[in-house]
């Protein structure tokens, strides 16, 4: 009921008699007056005047029922370790394609390449389960075609210049905006589960362990909604997943964002540097380094710095 409530409750702008609610909701008033003692539980402030109803205040929490159609597939959690290990229990139990895990904080948030992700109050941290129909070898698409879906997001409701660094980092001219992490689970040769976890500094100051962080906040000197961010950029990635399916597309709209393309770059993996001119990132997410020597390397993994 909360879901309907809130949206007869936004759309009459402080002006809801409470027959009208009953009449629309189709319920009791003891079911209204629970519903709305629940919403008020919850950090909402709805008061009642005149037998009129009104929305004063609200939380930017993404609760369940702030997700219309989604409901049973949106776990929030005020705190937790990490929204990777609660996606991972998710799939695990059975979830459905496109389940998430949110939180408003992290104790123990990751990032690429085993370091840590700073997981404040006023961060959107959330995992989504994905269980695609594709080999195993091609679940990095999940990964890129997030980025871009992001990346336009941010631009069109922040008003951001972000652009895109490889493999799936969100930057700005001053510092990282966002990052992507997946984790992927196979059973006979098969993606079982596809976990994509992004970290997005929004209203929180991001200091210490990411070097050269920015938050939304800090770019555009207000605050915006994480629970409006996160609604609109699922309904986009749901759309973009069920649509055309043309992974040379997604690659192309993310060179276009490319901030690590036509430069020197340094890129670091588990077991060794490369350095070189990156010109082009190919069909399976790697990056194209042309060496001093002029021979290509292609990089799969790994830490990408502009040199
Ligand atoms: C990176 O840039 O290194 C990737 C960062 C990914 C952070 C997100 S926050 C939500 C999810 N939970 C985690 O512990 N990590 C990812």
């Amino acid at each position: 009921m909360e879901p309907k409530l809130l949206q007869i409750l936004r759309s009459k702008g402080g002006n809801a008699p409470e027959q009208e609610l009953l009449k629309e909701l189709a319920c009791t008033r003891d079911m209204l007056l629970n519903a709305m003692a629940n919403l008020n539980g919850h950090g909402y402030k709805i008061t009642l005047e005149n037998q009129k109803w009104e929305l004063v205040q609200e939380p930017d929490t993404p609760f369940p029922w702030e997700f219309p159609g989604r409901q049973n597939t949106i776990h929030y959690l005020p705190v937790t370790t990490s929204t990777m290990d609660v996606a991972r229990q998710l799939a695990k139990e059975g979830c459905p394609h496109l389940a998430v895990a949110v939180a408003d904080r992290q104790t123990r948030g990751r990032g690429r390449m085993d370091r840590r992700w700073a997981s404040d109050h006023g961060g959107l941290y959330f995992t989504m389960v994905l269980r695609p129909d594709l080999p195993p070898s091609d679940g990095f698409r999940f990964t890129f075609l997030a980025s871009v879906v992001l990346a336009d997001l941010l631009k069109k409701l922040c008003r951001i210049d972000v652009g895109v660094k490889w493999p799936n980092d969100l930057i700005t001219g001053q510092g990282k905006l966002a990052g992507i992490l997946s984790e992927m689970h196979t059973t006979s040769g098969n993606i079982d589960f596809l976990n994509i976890g992004i970290g997005i500094n929004v209203n929180n100051t991001p200091t210490g362990l990411e070097t050269r962080a920015v938050s939304v906040k800090m770019l555009t000197g207000r605050k915006f909604s994480r629970t409006a961010l996160l609604r609109e950029f699922l309904d986009r990635f749901e759309k973009e997943l069920h649509g055309s399916n043309d992974f040379n597309d997604v690659i192309s709209r993310w060179k276009k964002l490319a901030h690590s393309l036509n430069r020197q770059v340094k890129i670091v993996t588990r077991n060794k540097i490369v350095e070189g001119f990156a010109h082009d990132v190919d069909e399976h997410g790697s990056l194209v380094v042309r060496l001093a020597d002029g021979t290509i390397s292609k990089v799969r993994h790994g830490d990408c710095f502009h040199v």
